[in-house]
């Protein structure tokens, strides 16, 4: 394993010295070990929380193969967050990303793509981590370590990463996703940048209330919880309001640099296509214009989907009192 992916892992002791010995990875110091499997680098979960246990039902992500299929929500949705990665990704190709809740890569793919080196993608869903790992070319895999890890504890180092992402993932945590924010700042370095997605109350309710779901609209509203439903498996999860967000970004010294989303139209278009209510034939210029027109929808402040925060770590860092690593 290359040397810059053994220097980047957390250990027990104070002065961890990873090295690769067969199928493991084992700190000399203190004995440490993680475990290799099909090259993914796996961390066992204490206790599985019901976002994980939701994605294992439905066998992981397949967010990348849905991004090529046309008037799904991801088709659209995938170009806007390669809209966000091309303005807000280091102009350092060297730069140490995390991609946090990774799923099958659709935006890890983005940095391989465009030539960064030190890619670390890192999900609690093996079967996606292994979907994306099987598409890596040979040239990219010294580039790119894939973790099965929880987001609530990941096996790297504090103050590391210079730009970390989580894109429709931390909302899975519910009620700790507090302690979420706080584990991927801990990772990121001292004015190192942080780019995250998280479902907006007012994009999910309109959303909910567009598939005629009236009971979890209600709940949404009332609540501020909205249930993912995939074929005959469920999740309720957390949703937000931008000022909401806002006031967790001020306690948690991150200067928003740019505040986005998602804009509605995807999942508008994804329904009508579905019900069956596009009839006409979309010509390839009228769908290059929908796209156009979701991105430019995305970047205005309106009804958004998800809402997309770019964001840099200032002041103290906020597990600046923490012992090392
Ligand atoms: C909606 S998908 C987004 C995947 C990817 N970020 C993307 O945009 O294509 C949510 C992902 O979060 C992951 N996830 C959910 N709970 C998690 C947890 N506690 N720790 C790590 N990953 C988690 C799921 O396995 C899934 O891959
Ligand atoms: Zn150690």
């Amino acid at each position: 394993m290359e040397k810059w992916k053994l220097g980047i892992l957390k250990c027990k002791c104070s002065k961890p010295e990873f090295a690769e010995d067969g199928g493991r990875i084992v700190c000399n110091n203190c004995g440490n070990t993680y475990f290799l499997q099909d090259n993914i680098l796996c961390v066992e979960e204490e206790a599985e929380d019901n976002g994980t246990k939701f994605y294992e039902k439905i066998q992981g992500t397949r967010l990348w193969e849905r991004s090529k299929v046309k008037f799904t929500a991801s088709f659209f949705e995938t170009k806007i967050y390669y809209q966000y990665l091309e303005r807000y990704s280091p102009v350092e190709k060297g730069s140490l990303i995390l991609d946090i809740g990774c799923g099958d890569g659709r935006n890890t793919q983005w940095f391989i793509t465009n030539g960064y080196r030190h890619i670390v993608g890192a999900d609690s869903n093996y079967e996606s981590l292994l979907r994306l790992q099987q598409r890596i070319g040979a040239k990219d895999k010294g580039n790119i370590l894939l973790v099965k890890c929880n987001a609530l504890n990941l096996p790297f180092g504090r103050n590391m990463f210079d730009f970390v992402i989580a894109i429709e993932v931390l909302y899975f945590l519910n009620e700790r996703y507090e302690i979420g924010l706080r584990e991927a700042l801990r990772v990121l370095r001292m004015n190192g940048h942080f780019m995250e997605s998280e479902p907006s109350w007012m994009g999910m309710l309109t959303w909910s209330a567009v598939e005629g779901d009236v009971a979890n609209t209600l709940k949404t509203f009332k609540e501020a919880l909205f249930k993912e439903q995939f074929s005959s498996s469920s999740v309720l999860h957390r949703v937000f309001t931008p000022t909401e967000l806002e006031q967790i970004y001020q306690e948690s010294n991150l200067k928003i640099i740019a505040r986005s989303g998602t804009s509605l139209f995807p999942v508008m278009f994804s329904h009508a296509y579905r019900a069956g209510h596009i009839k006409q034939n979309i010509s390839p210029k009228q769908m290059t214009e929908i796209e156009q027109m979701c991105l430019k929808s995305s970047v205005e402040e309106g009804y958004h989907r998800h809402i997309v925060i770019y964001s840099e770590l200032r002041g103290t860092h906020p597990t600046q009192n923490e012992p090392k690593p």
